[in-house]
């Protein structure tokens, strides 16, 4: 009942908005491109609409599509990198078809093209969306300049279990950092609409996908309406205002529906209540999916179910072009639905400038790839997003103190694996690794001996890197996973490092030099039980073309690591699914002992009655928002601006932060909210700002942050949205488990 009167009320408004004039336009289209487009789809026959409702996958000879992209069978190919092709398959289209409509060049362009940055995951752990955004910037220069103008990122799916391989694909865990990654690199990918440069971005996948029962991969979700209205969907809203021009729909079934065929997300939330314009796609194939489901019985069926939910453009089904003209013919699919799906797509084709420059610059892109500025902030990307876990004082090394570097682990010398899942386009001829970057930089004094040559080789003897260790003055090792171990269809249920890792720590350990380990993953690996084994642990999330020098530079101190964990960090896999903003319970932990603390005696009747683990308790290792520094941070003189505030006002908390070690450094701020009394229960606390602040070594600066009252709403037992009156409570922190919190009231 409240759903319908959510759409009733946000529908008027779209009606009165629209009424006034004012088109009600997300994606930044204006009268004449509207007009431009009312035009264009007069002159179409339904084939040659439905047409540009049809992607397909490149591949082979142009042959092999020629006569379709004549015919106006094809409005979108994929996966074509090579800009002489790209250009004659736009001739085709622009030059031998009736219309001349150019095609939408999508691809993959996850975390960079050639110059790949951090996976998405890591590039989160920066907090600092100006760098991701400048990063996709370069990503979209890059790109385009090889003809390829849609990329299908960024990913918003929220995920709170390490064991789903696609984890590495997004930004974590948290609704609020995820909101402000898509606004980066949507702002970032698309830049300024009409230049040749700009590249629609794609919000994916609609939606709570991240969500997979078990963390395997394209399984069944059962995520409730509110908690998709409070946690999932809130980042895709973000991205749709900062004017996201496509979207992209999930393979999972979320209580029994396919995202692909689900009219409640696809019309009435995206296109009623938030007024989104622009074109939504499936997944590869998630449409023929449907069947498989149990949703559909033949593509028929599905590619009716599809376009009557809200589909714009099947990808590799095929289902739309096989078969809606005979559905419109029956009465099955109006036509008017049609000409809605190809506004949407003609509308991104338009506001990209194709029609006028359907071709790109041959010799100009490839001018640009892999420029030195790329590469550059491919690097700063990688410093920032390192996360320094454990550090007993032997970090940063000192080079003038050290004569022998032994280099050693799986990942020290990877390539192509340090470039991280999705990173088609980078050719690991460019990539930069620790070994190379360390042997540049201290030439002479690296001994590299590999002890695994893959992370899964299994040995039980490390004879030869143990001498090797006992004769060096420092052993860097570079552990972790290859990135085909994360991604897509790449789930784990066992997330300790894998192979015999955990051993050639432990014996590099045994040499008794100090031991420094360094962890390239696609998630948060389970490396409790290697901390004991290293003086220090910097955790890298592939990092990318440039990991190497970014990794040199934090280990000898040229930089000061300043990265954050944007997931929670386990004891075990057996804590899943464990995050920040978890419920507080009618139980919540009240410090019972864990097994290991208490000696058992028999018959004992009680180990405690609240909501933890006898075995490995109710704590990560490492919570959200994590992250050493060479130098220590401290927070004090936190207060608030009122007691009271009003539902409309905006609370300002000020604070002294002060850098009291010898380094300068970066401190993400981060300010929580908690909700104590709702018409639903609410998260113990909720991320709702963060600031990088740099500080010199000793210096103290007092701070305010500024949170608009609304900022605290949510969908409540009504399924309205909006702040409730209550007590609320504030931490400003360095992570999600430190600090005290201040209190506060909304009347
Ligand atoms: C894949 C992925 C999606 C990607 C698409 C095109 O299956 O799920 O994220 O964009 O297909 O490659």
């Amino acid at each position: 009942m409240n759903n319908i009167r959510n759409l009733i009320l946000s529908s008027l408004l779209l009606l009165l908005v629209s009424c006034s004039g004012q088109k009600v336009s997300t994606v930044g289209s204006t009268a004449d491109i509207e007009s431009r487009v009312d035009r264009l789809l007069a002159r179409m026959t339904l084939s040659e609409k439905i047409g540009q409702m049809n992607q397909v996958s490149a591949g082979g000879e142009i042959s092999n599509y020629a006569d379709a992209l004549r015919e106006g069978k094809i409005g979108s190919m994929l996966n074509e990198v090579d800009p002489v092709k790209i250009n004659e398959y736009q001739r085709i289209c622009v030059e031998e078809s009736r219309l001349g409509i150019p095609l939408l060049i999508g691809r993959d362009v996850i975390h960079g093209f050639h110059t790949v940055f951090p996976i998405p995951l890591g590039l989160a752990a920066t907090f600092d969306p100006e760098l991701v955004e400048a990063g996709a910037r370069i990503a979209a220069v890059e790109a385009t300049g090889q003809g390829i103008r849609w990329t299908f990122s960024p990913m918003l799916d929220i995920a709170r279990d390490p064991r789903w391989g696609r984890m590495a694909e997004g930004s974590g865990e948290d609704t609020y950092l995820d909101a402000r990654m898509a606004e980066a690199m949507v702002r970032g990918y698309q830049g300024s609409l009409s230049d040749p440069t700009s590249m629609a971005a794609c919000i994916k996948h609609f939606v709570g996908y991240g969500a997979a029962e078990g963390g395997r991969d394209y399984n069944s979700t059962f995520l409730t309406e509110r908690q998709l209205r409070n946690v999932y969907l809130p980042p895709f809203e973000a991205a749709v205002k900062a004017g996201a021009m496509t979207l992209m729909t999930s393979f999972n079934d979320n209580d029994g529906v396919p995202s692909t065929g689900n009219t409640f997300i696809l019309k009435d939330v995206l296109r009623d209540e938030w007024g989104f314009d622009g074109l939504v796609v499936t997944d590869w194939n998630s449409m023929g999916e449907m069947i498989a489901h149990g949703f559909g019985t033949d593509h028929k069926d599905v590619a009716c179910k599809a376009v009557n939910a809200g589909v714009d453009m099947d990808m590799m089904t095929f289902g739309f072009i096989s078969h809606l003209e005979e559905l419109v013919r029956s009465g099955a699919v109006k036509e008017s639905v049609i000409d809605q799906a190809v506004r949407n797509i003609l509308r991104v084709k338009f506001l990209l400038g194709l029609f006028e420059n359907p071709y790109v610059d041959v010799e100009a892109g490839a001018s640009v790839q892999y420029a030195a500025e790329h590469l550059d902030a491919a690097r700063r990307s990688a410093e920032e997003s390192a996360i320094l876990l454990k550090n007993d004082g032997v970090l940063p090394l000192n080079a003038d103190r050290i004569r022998t570097i032994l280099v050693t682990g799986p990942m020290a010398d990877a390539p192509h694996d340090q470039l991280g899942t999705w990173s088609f386009d980078g050719d690991k001829g460019h990539t930069v690794t620790p070994l190379r970057a360390l042997q540049e930089r201290f030439p002479g004094k690296v001994v590299y001996v590999p002890g695994l040559a893959y992370s899964r080789e299994k040995r039980s003897r490390f004879d030869d890197v143990v001498a090797a260790a006992r004769r060096a003055d420092v052993v860097l090792a570079f552990l972790g996973e290859e990135a085909i171990l994360s991604g897509e269809a790449h789930s784990l249920a066992d997330i300790n490092l894998i192979g015999s890792q955990s051993e050639l720590l432990a014996a590099l350990k045994s040499a008794g030099k100090p031991v420094v380990a360094t962890v390239m993953a696609g998630r948060p690996l389970t490396i409790g039980r290697d901390l004991p084994s290293c003086d220090a642990m910097l955790y890298s999330f592939h990092p990318g073309t440039m990991g190497g020098p970014a990794l040199a530079n934090i280990l000898f101190g040229d930089v000061n690591p300043s990265g954050k964990t944007p997931v929670t960090f386990l004891r075990t896999v057996g804590q899943v699914p464990m995050y920040y903003s978890h419920n507080m319970t009618g139980r919540p932990y009240n410090g019972e002992k864990m097994l290991s603390e208490i000696d058992m005696e028999a018959g004992q009747t009680s180990l405690g009655n609240t909501s933890y683990y006898l075995d490995y308790g109710a704590y990560p290792l490492f919570p959200f928002g994590y992250g050493l520094s060479y130098t220590t941070f401290r927070y004090s003189d936190i207060s608030l601006d009122a007691e009271t505030y009003p539902a409309d006002g905006t609370l300002t908390v000020t604070f002294t932060l002060s850098n009291d070690g010898n380094f300068d450094g970066t401190e993400v701020v981060q300010v929580y909210v908690r909700d104590r009394v709702g018409s639903v229960t609410r998260p113990v606390k909720e991320l709702k700002a963060f600031e990088r602040v740099n500080l010199k070594a000793g210096e103290s600066r007092s701070l305010s942050v500024r949170i608009p009252i609304a900022e605290l709403a949510f969908f409540g037992l009504d399924g309205v949205k909006k702040v409730e009156p209550g007590d609320f409570q504030l931490w400003v922190a360095g992570d999600s488990a430190s600090g005290e919190p201040v209190s506060f009231k909304v009347q």
